[in-house]
Parts: structure tokens; sequence; C-alpha cells
């Protein structure tokens, strides 16, 4: 089948790079949708360090070493494809109808975890299935104890075994492009609105097929709750006094490998392993929670040299390409998750912009790989770290 083509818009193939992606997914989608997927908090301090920061980390090549990297990365006792995965990304429908499915489905293809967020527009176990078998669950935590409870049966029981609690939203973050962009609660649909559909007639129709994106996950709850609208009841459901207790709870309650998302402060990663955590999740949240945020990969480091190299630590916030994937490497992470990467996908192509998101990204590593020398990804460590000093 031959698919169409806007006229002046090239095929996906012939973008190089996320950002290209990204580009594409800016004149794809209405703005209120670009806006709640690029933009962070505040002045976007926190989203550009993510930037810089990486940008700051060099890496040593290593020539003549004639190697053949293996690109794959174990975890918790299981080995993916890919040492990256797809993190938890709320409201996903909006960006582009269908997003979380058509990424479910990569994530199989190409066997990397895709974790499915409490406040995803797709249910949990429907991404359990297009994932087949590499989904994991994300939880925001509810005040209600019993919702909680059943969201963990239900991820359990749909067949997902790693389950991530973020803990970086006490409160929603201070998102200012929302604000402009009058995409806030409750959502008053305005000529604004209207104009910004039109204009983006893609999005529209995709959106028209698929019908207007909800929360699936926590549909069934909210009837508990008279007289509130779906999304004034998730946002008077998170629970905004959470505490080490609680996660000691949810690690009775949850059977399978539990990691805490969105750590930063060195305390707080030991705080976690002593809660019973399986693993840290470093990331300030893509820059979306705190304009004076460290980077990640500084806090990363952070965390590495505090608890040592036994603990399981993933990290997100900034990861665009595969070279920002050997930088995580080297500054001690297991693992790597993006948000946006994936999304942008989505956004600029559907189906297919996902499929390339992954391939780009997965190409990237192999070629910083070889370029480096390195035979894999668990080899990978500081000794490629361009210091002026060591060498591998
Ligand atoms: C997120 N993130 C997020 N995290 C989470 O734990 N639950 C969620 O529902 C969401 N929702 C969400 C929506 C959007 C649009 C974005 C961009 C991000 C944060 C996400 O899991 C991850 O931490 C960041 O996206 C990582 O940064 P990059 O890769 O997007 O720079």
């Amino acid at each position: 089948m031959v698919r169409r083509i806007p006229r002046g818009e090239a095929p996906l193939r012939s973008l190089s790079c996320i950002h290209d992606l990204a580009r594409r997914a800016k004149r794809r989608i209405p703005a209120f949708a670009w806006g709640y997927l690029d933009g962070g908090s505040g002045e976007e301090g926190g989203l550009r360090r993510n930037r810089e920061r990486l940008d700051s980390v060099l890496l040593k090549p290593r020539f003549c070493t004639g190697v053949r990297p293996d690109c794959s990365a174990e975890l918790f006792g299981r080995r993916y494809a890919q040492p990256f995965g797809i993190a938890p990304v709320g409201m996903g429908g909006l960006l582009w109808p269908g997003a979380d499915l058509a990424l479910a489905a990569e994530a199989k293809r190409h066997d990397l975890p895709m974790v499915a967020s409490t406040v995803s527009t797709t249910a949990l176990e429907d991404i359990a299935q297009a994932a087949g078998g590499n989904a994991w669950f994300q939880l925001y935590a509810s005040r209600k104890p019993e919702i909680n409870r059943d969201l963990l049966e239900r991820a359990w029981a749909a067949g997902i075994r790693v389950m991530a609690v973020t803990v970086d939203v006490p409160m929603a973050g201070d998102r200012r492009r929302d604000v402009r962009n009058r995409f806030v609660l409750p959502f008053r649909p305005g000529p604004r609105f209207a104009w910004e559909v039109l204009t983006h007639p893609a999005w529209a129709l995709a959106t028209a097929r698929h019908g207007s994106p909800g929360f699936p996950n926590l549909a069934r709850y909210s009837g508990e709750v008279d007289g509130q609208t779906l999304t004034a009841f998730i946002s008077s459901q998170i629970k905004d006094d959470l505490g080490w207790d609680d996660i000691r709870h949810f690690r009775q309650l949850w059977p399978g490998k539990m990691l805490i998302k969105g750590i930063l402060a060195p305390e707080d990663a030991a705080l976690a392993l002593d809660a019973g955590a399986d693993g840290i999740w470093v990331s300030n949240h893509g820059g979306r929670q705190q304009d004076s945020a460290p980077a990640a990969i500084d806090a990363l480091a952070a965390i590495r040299a505090e608890i040592g190299p036994g603990p399981v630590v993933v990290m997100d916030s900034g990861i665009r390409s595969g070279e920002d994937m050997a930088r995580a490497r080297v500054m001690g992470a297991d693992f790597v998750f993006s948000g946006r990467s994936f999304y942008y996908g989505a956004a600029a192509g559907g189906q297919a912009g996902a499929a390339r998101a992954v391939e780009l990204l997965a190409s990237d590593l192999r070629r910083t790989l070889t370029q480096l020398g390195c035979p894999s990804w668990g080899a990978l460590d500081g000794r490629w770290r361009w210091d002026g000093r060591d060498s591998p």
C-alpha cells in the first residue's frame, strides 16, 4: 500500500534523529498538545539543564578493536534486546490517538519495556496485551488504599511483573505552556481550541476515529465520588502526603520488582532501598516538576556514588539518542528510559513514527558502542568517560 505523504513532507525514513521527529510532531499536532508534550515547569531550567549536562559528558573513542557490539541488557533477571525503554506518559492518546498501543507494539517487536501510566489513555490490560510480556506499570498512589490495591492486582493479573511508584509529583508542576494554552482543569474548549483542531486535520481525523481519550485505568473508581468529572477526580485522588511507610506498604502488596521513580537526592535513594525498593529510577520528570531541579545525569552520578555499584539504577530525563544512553551508562545507569522521544515519534507518524523513533535510538546506540570500541552495553563503564586520564 502506498502511504500518502502530504505535499512537501519528507518521508519518515529521511528523518535522521529524534529532534527531526520532534519538529515533525510539532507541525502535526495542536499547540496545546505540543505544549503538554514538549514543555517543562517554570522557566524550563530543569528541562534545559538535562540537555546541557548530558552534552557535557564526553566519551572516549577507542579504535582498531574490531568489536561488533552487543546492545542487549539484563535487568531483574531478564535480558532485553535493548538497554532502553518507554517511560510512562499520561494522556498519550491526546498527543496522538492510539500512540500508547503503537508504542506497546514496538516494545514487543524490539523487545524493550514499555511502562503503562496510571493516567494513560489506554487500559493497562490493553497495553500489557499489546506489549506481549514487555509491559511494566507506573503507580501514582491514590489517597484511597483500595484503589492502589486494585490497580496493583490488575497489573499483576495482566502479567506485569515490574512496577514503578512515582514519588516526584506531590503537587502538579508549574506548567506554564499549559496555562498559556488554556490546557488546564477544568478544560473548557474555546474558539482557539476549535481553530487548532481545524488547522491540524490529520490529528483531528485520527482523534475523531478513535474517540476522545479518557482514563480507563481510573474510570471504574470515579463512581465513588459524586458530581465530579473524571479529571477532577484524578487530581483530587493523587496522594499528596506520600511517605516511606506507604512505599513499605506497596512493597508488601506487590510481589514483583518495585522501582521508585523520580529520585534525585542521594539520601532519598538510600531511603528507597531501605523501604524495600528493588531499584532506583533517577529522574527529574523530564524537567516537568521543578525549575531548579538538578539534571538527572548529575543526580545519577551522585546517587551511584552514594549507594555503590550493587543496586539497580535506571535513569531518564533528556535521553534523545544512543550517545545520550552511553553517557548515562558511563555515569552509572543500568538501563535508561525516555518519554518524549517515543511520543514525538508517535505524534510525527503514528505507528510508523513510533517504529522510526525506536529504530533511530537502537541504530544510534549501536553506532556509539562501535565508535567507542566497546564490546557491549554491559561492559560500558567509567573507563569510556573522557576525563583525560584513564584508558580502558
Ligand atoms: C510524563 N512523565 C510521566 N511520569 C509518570 O511517572 N507518570 C506519568 O503519567 C507521566 N506522564 C508524562 C506525560 C508527558 C507528556 C511527559 C513528557 C512525561 C514523565 C516520564 O515518565 C519521564 O520521566 C520523562 O518523560 C523523561 O524525560 P524525557 O525523556 O521526556 O526527556
